[in-house]
């Protein structure tokens, strides 16, 4: 590992990944996830990788609905290693520890590549970006799904509020580096979580949420998909 972000993240998510927090972060993302994910039609042909895989809930989600083989990569070996331990050894599914920008694959292996809540911890998304156009086949499939980002009125709050550096990008910044990295058909659109959305009564202040408006503009703002086509 060559870079400070890339240090900070993965001694970070070595944390989250041991104190319970890998769930409760795949159990937030599912929901606006699987919205991006009911677009693609998977079958048995499909070799498909998430990137910054967390425990390995969304490769195991893609296998269960008809891939044919799945890979996760992520930056926190305990990460990696909660994955393995959640994944069936008979499912066609395998994890490495990678940055995001480096991958241990050749080129064309994928035909859909996929990262949730991930991208903006990397130090050059952009060059991310290109990396996964390298390892996917032509006419593979991108799906990005972001909460942190410039036009979500919480994305500043968890900037300063995480302890790892982030980049605060903008629904534009991702569509132009996912064009300029060689991807096509890039689409950039909202996902509304449908959880609920909790009252002011049930609402407790929290680092993340420091008042009532910014838990309900965060939940209004949506997450951000991106979805494009090598
Ligand atoms: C907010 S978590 C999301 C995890 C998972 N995608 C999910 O939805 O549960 C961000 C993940 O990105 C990983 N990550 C951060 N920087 C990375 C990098 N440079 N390369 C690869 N993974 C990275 C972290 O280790 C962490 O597991």
């Amino acid at each position: 590992m060559s870079n400070q972000m890339e240090m900070a993240a993965a001694a970070e998510f070595d944390q989250w990944a041991t104190n319970g927090r890998a769930e409760s972060m795949a159990d937030g993302h599912r929901d606006a996830t699987e919205q991006i994910l009911d677009r693609w039609k998977l079958t048995d042909e499909d070799r498909v990788l998430d990137v910054g895989c967390g425990n390995g809930w969304a490769v195991r989600w893609m296998l269960e609905r008809g891939a044919g083989g799945g890979s996760g990569v992520d930056i926190s070996p305990e990460m990696v290693a909660r994955a393995q331990q959640l994944t069936a050894a008979d499912m066609p599914a395998s994890f490495a520890v990678s940055p995001g920008e480096r991958l241990p694959f050749g080129d064309q292996h994928f035909s859909a590549v996929l990262s949730v809540e991930s991208l903006y911890y990397y130090p050059d998304p952009a060059a991310a970006l290109v990396e996964w156009a390298r390892v996917s086949r032509p006419g593979g499939r991108l799906g990005i799904m972001v909460d942190l980002f410039a036009e979500n009125p919480a994305g500043p709050v968890w900037k300063d509020a995480l302890d790892v550096e982030v980049h605060l990008l903008s629904e534009a910044d991702f569509k132009a580096m996912a064009t300029a990295a060689g991807w096509k058909d890039v689409q950039t659109f909202r996902v509304i979580d449908r959880r609920p959305v909790k009252t002011e009564a049930e609402f407790t202040p929290s680092k993340w949420y420091p008042t009532y408006a910014i838990y309900v503009g965060y939940r209004e703002a949506g997450s951000l998909g991106i979805t494009a086509r090598r």
